[in-house]
């Protein structure tokens, strides 16, 4: 007779919530793209843990103020990860969520527009932190598709201007030091108000206000299930905690990977 572990019994119990649960929140971070080959900024392997520096210089005001800097980032945005990387089976499940009705809302924190990619409804994907695929003139406004802009770096443009206004072009990301869009912020916080399952998932839980949407959701009354690696600061509130791989666990929790023998 196979025993059930801990583990097992806490899946069973989850996946039983998100089976009653009308709306279900999902919160997710830069956890869920790892296993896409899309590096976290926290974890043992984050862009942030190797290199505390990078943090720093990513904040909106050096990027503005240092054509060297921003030459960098054209480089780097040549090479994004985003690119190539293709949605995994942590993404999949958000799809089956969705495709059963239960998704309510997907608030992200990434910027590589994964969820998108993998089958999620853009109109039902809250980006809290922009995204990668476009690109914002920082002067005028001016909005156009990343690639393109890229092709003028390829081209030799190592800083390219604005065409209509000859601002500094960024891409559509919220950097540190840079405005989060309020409406797209209530949005999320109204979202995860309306939760009855709340999922946080692979999310440090340390970048506010959207880690504040966990406190949200709990104090509306909603379940909340933490699937992350590594502690958050969130744990002691939380109906269920996972320190499993996302791809692993999420499509478990879902019901989507073999049955529990
Ligand atoms: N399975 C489970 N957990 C994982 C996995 C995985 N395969 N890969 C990484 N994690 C966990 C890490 O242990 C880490 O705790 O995901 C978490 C990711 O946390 P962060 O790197 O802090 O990323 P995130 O929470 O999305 O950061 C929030 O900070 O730098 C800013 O704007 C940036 O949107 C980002 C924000």
């Amino acid at each position: 007779m196979t025993t059930t572990t801990s583990i097992e019994l806490l899946i069973e119990s989850v996946r039983a919530w998100a089976e009653v649960a009308r709306r279900v929140v999902v919160l997710t971070g830069a956890g869920i793209s790892t296993e896409s080959g899309i590096p976290d900024f926290r974890g043992p392997q984050g862009v942030w843990t190797k290199d505390p520096a990078a943090e720093k210089l990513s904040d909106i005001h050096y990027y503005v103020a240092d054509p060297e800097i921003r030459k960098k980032a054209w480089q780097a945005r040549l090479a994004h990860p985003a690119w190539s990387a293709r949605p995994n089976a942590g993404h999949a499940a958000l799809v089956e969520l969705e495709r059963r009705g239960k998704l309510h809302a997907l608030i992200t924190q990434n910027i590589d527009g994964l969820h998108q990619k993998a089958g999620n409804s853009p109109g039902r994907v809250i980006e809290v932190h922009g995204t990668v695929h476009d690109v914002v003139c920082l002067a005028c406004g001016w909005k156009g598709p990343m690639q393109a802009t890229l092709d003028r770096v390829r081209a030799g443009e190592a800083d390219p201007p604005c065409d209509c206004c000859g601002g500094v072009l960024k891409s559509d990301t919220v950097s540190f030091g840079q405005a989060l869009v309020p409406e797209v912020i209530e949005r999320a916080m109204q979202a995860a108000a309306e939760a009855e399952l709340f999922l946080s998932v692979g999310t440090s839980l340390r970048v506010y206000p959207v880690a504040g949407t966990v406190s949200a959701a709990k104090q509306s009354g909603a379940r909340v299930v933490i699937v992350n690696a590594e502690p958050t600061p969130f744990d002691a509130i939380a109906d269920a905690v996972f320190y499993g791989a996302i791809g692993e666990t999420l499509p478990r929790i879902v019901g989507m990977a073999d049955t529990i023998t």
